[in-house]
């Protein structure tokens, strides 16, 4: 048995294409038609509380019997700056009186890591979705435990062989490799430390060559050519966000969908929730483009700031100032239903195999 076979069967699925778990983006209607589709549909799930964590994975259960991917952030506690903190919201100002809106007075730590509450880790040992997957870093080396004890398949993300390292190490199933083409909130464990910014494929084998696990590459894949050549460097599958933003499913709103029709340009920035991620370019990226680093609060507080631009901006018709979240490859996405694509995908994987 191949690499692939192998964690198709551990996953529970008919082909080697993962959704990718989206924060803001993947509902559970698309989730369920991946998995109902034969890949691996997922939720993110960074920003819900533990009550809607708990009402989004039972949705998907009631609209499928097929594995899928539930999904947290790991991330470190944001030092807090009183003078970082003011003066970024001073900034924010002028984008304030444009929208007839008040500035808000301080940033909120809207979003808690996994490690910091037991409150999801309950949730996931109550419901036991199949797969559950961190980002930005690991969780606690009791909380793997459980989840382990409990039989979930437990994927960790790697923007580096480092972090690889730890995550083969911390006793998990499988990595995803994320590449520097990524869209999203790039995995980075440490935010402040250097970064290679290794492309998808670059990063996949300098993994391969350190690590036993399945891999899972992620980062610019769009179709399945671009599925069959990663298979073909040596992934055990991969994972693809950004060619699923268009779907029908998708909670991407109208001015997020015409932006990425669009095509053109994507931007790798902390400026929008304090943490590198990659961002279509629109009104919100070139607000904050010549913002030095030393001037961005931490994630999540800078976030709570561009939430409340974006939720300021809508309500005066004005849609290019959310976090458009997507990929270097952003403008090679189509606008299928879920499954449709997954099928597509897995068609064009086979094709080209037997080209
Ligand atoms: C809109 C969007 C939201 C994302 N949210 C998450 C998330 O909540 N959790 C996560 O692990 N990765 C998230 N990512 C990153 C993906 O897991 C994945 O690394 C990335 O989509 C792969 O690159 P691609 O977008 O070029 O396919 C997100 C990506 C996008 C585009």
């Amino acid at each position: 048995m191949n690499a692939t076979t192998e964690f198709m069967d551990l996953l529970q699925v008919k082909y080697p294409i993962l959704q990718a778990p989206m924060a803001g983006v993947a509902t559970p209607a698309m989730a369920a038609a991946v998995s109902n589709a034969g890949g691996l549909g997922a939720l993110g799930l960074c920003a819900a509380s533990p009550e809607m964590a708990h009402k989004a994975i039972k949705e998907v259960q009631q609209l499928t019997a097929a594995s899928f991917n539930v999904n947290f952030f790991c991330h470190e506690k944001p030092a807090r700056d009183p003078v970082v903190e003011a003066a970024w919201i001073a900034r924010a100002v002028p984008l304030f009186e444009r929208f007839e809106a008040e500035p808000p007075t301080e940033l909120r730590d809207i979003y808690k890591s996994f490690c910091d509450t037991d409150a999801y880790l309950h949730l996931l040992l109550a419901l036991r979705p199949r797969v559950v997957s961190f980002h930005l870093g690991l969780p606690r080396p009791d909380q793997i435990a459980a989840l382990r004890a409990a039989g979930l398949v437990l994927i960790g993300s790697a923007t580096s062989p480092a972090e690889a390292r730890a995550v083969q190490a911390a006793g998990l199933n499988a990595i995803v490799a994320q590449g520097w083409e990524a869209g999203g909130h790039r995995g980075v464990f440490d935010p402040t430390a250097p970064d290679a910014c290794l492309s998808t494929r670059d990063l996949l084998r300098a993994i391969l060559d350190e690590v036993s696990l399945p891999i899972i590459a992620a980062g610019g894949i769009m179709d399945g050519r671009d599925v069959r050549r990663m298979l073909d460097h040596g992934a055990a599958a991969v994972q693809l966000g950004t060619a699923f933003i268009g779907c029908p499913e998708s909670a991407a709103d109208e001015g997020y969908r015409e932006r990425l029709a669009l095509g053109g340009d994507t931007v790798m920035t902390r400026a929008i929730s304090g943490r590198p991620a990659r961002c279509l370019g629109n009104a919100l990226t070139q607000w904050t483009e010549d913002a030095e680093p030393a001037d961005i609060p931490g994630y999540p507080c800078a976030y709570d700031l561009a939430k409340t631009v974006n939720t300021v901006a809508k309500a005066k018709g004005a849609t290019a100032y959310g976090a458009q979240w997507a990929g270097s490859q952003a403008s090679r996405a189509r606008s299928l239903p879920a499954a449709e694509l997954v099928e597509t995908l897995a068609t064009e994987m086979t094709d080209r195999a037997q080209a």
